[in-house]
């Protein structure tokens, strides 16, 4: 079921939105090598914490973090290690959500540790690109079809390819809500898109195949031919004029 959201929830949603956003950012500042993924997710606790949030991941289906932080092969999920210390040269995919009066923001970005191979910066050039082209498609009379069409079209005639098993979603006082946003599609199916909607649009574009597998720790989802993957996200409100995106800065 699709909850549509009053002006009053959206003042919420848009709150939230900026806080996810400003924790995603001083994480990605923190991107260098040298630092430990733990190291960054607790930067994005306290931050969301000090901002009279929750961070929306922390326990959510027995997560163990704030963040997922999903580093080259990693599409998504990636829990934050001690031991896992970044190092020149690698793409750092990183998922915030923070839950503020009730309601929750979703974003993600995928941030290059120092210097990176051309290959990898046209990747995220590319998924980065992909995730706008869907959000121009989240206006009313459209429907889901056309925002996955408008990811996958882009992605794969720069033969790069679109993960299929995790999809965006409806945003509200649940993180994961109806409808189901998948980053390919046919132009003119699906959900009619309607203002009061709330979703996230998050493309997972992959260097190689498309095919995934989930390590067993039951979260980590890696690329099946070990390619470089990328991941960005924002949480969108679709209106009258058009997608409002509620995960920008302040
Ligand atoms: N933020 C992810 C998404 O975009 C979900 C994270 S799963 C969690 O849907 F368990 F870490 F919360
Ligand atoms: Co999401």
């Amino acid at each position: 079921m699709i909850i549509l959201k009053t002006s009053r929830e959206l003042a919420a949603l848009r709150k939230a939105g900026k806080i996810s956003q400003a924790a995603l950012k001083l994480a990605g500042e923190a991107v260098e090598p040298g630092i430990s993924t733990w190291e960054i997710d607790r930067l994005v606790r306290r931050y969301i914490e000090s901002a009279k949030a929750t961070p929306s991941f922390l326990g959510y289906e027995g997560y163990p973090a704030s963040a997922c932080i999903s580093v080259n092969d990693v599409v998504i999920h990636g829990i934050p290690q001690k031991s896992q210390i970044l190092k020149k040269g690698d793409i750092v995919s990183i998922d915030v959500g923070a839950c503020y009066q009730g309601f929750h923001g979703d974003n993600a970005w995928t941030f290059p540790c120092g210097e990176i191979s051309p290959e990898a910066r046209a990747l995220l050039d590319a998924a980065e690109k992909s995730l706008f082209l869907g959000i121009e498609q989240a206006r009313p009379g459209n429907r889901i079809g056309d925002i996955g069409h408008a990811v996958q079209e882009y992605v794969e005639a720069r033969s790069y390819s679109v993960v299929r098993e995790f999809t965006g979603h409806g945003v509200g006082a649940d993180m994961h809500e109806d409808p189901s946003v998948p980053n390919f599609g046919v132009p003119g199916r699906g959900v009619r898109l309607t203002p009061g909607m709330v979703i996230a649009i998050e493309p997972m574009i992959n260097m190689g195949r498309r095919e995934i597998e989930i390590k067993p720790d039951g979260w980590t989802v890696v690329t099946r031919d070990g390619s470089l993957s990328a991941h960005f996200e924002h949480t969108i409100a679709i209106t009258k004029e058009g997608p409002v995106i509620l995960t920008l800065p302040e």
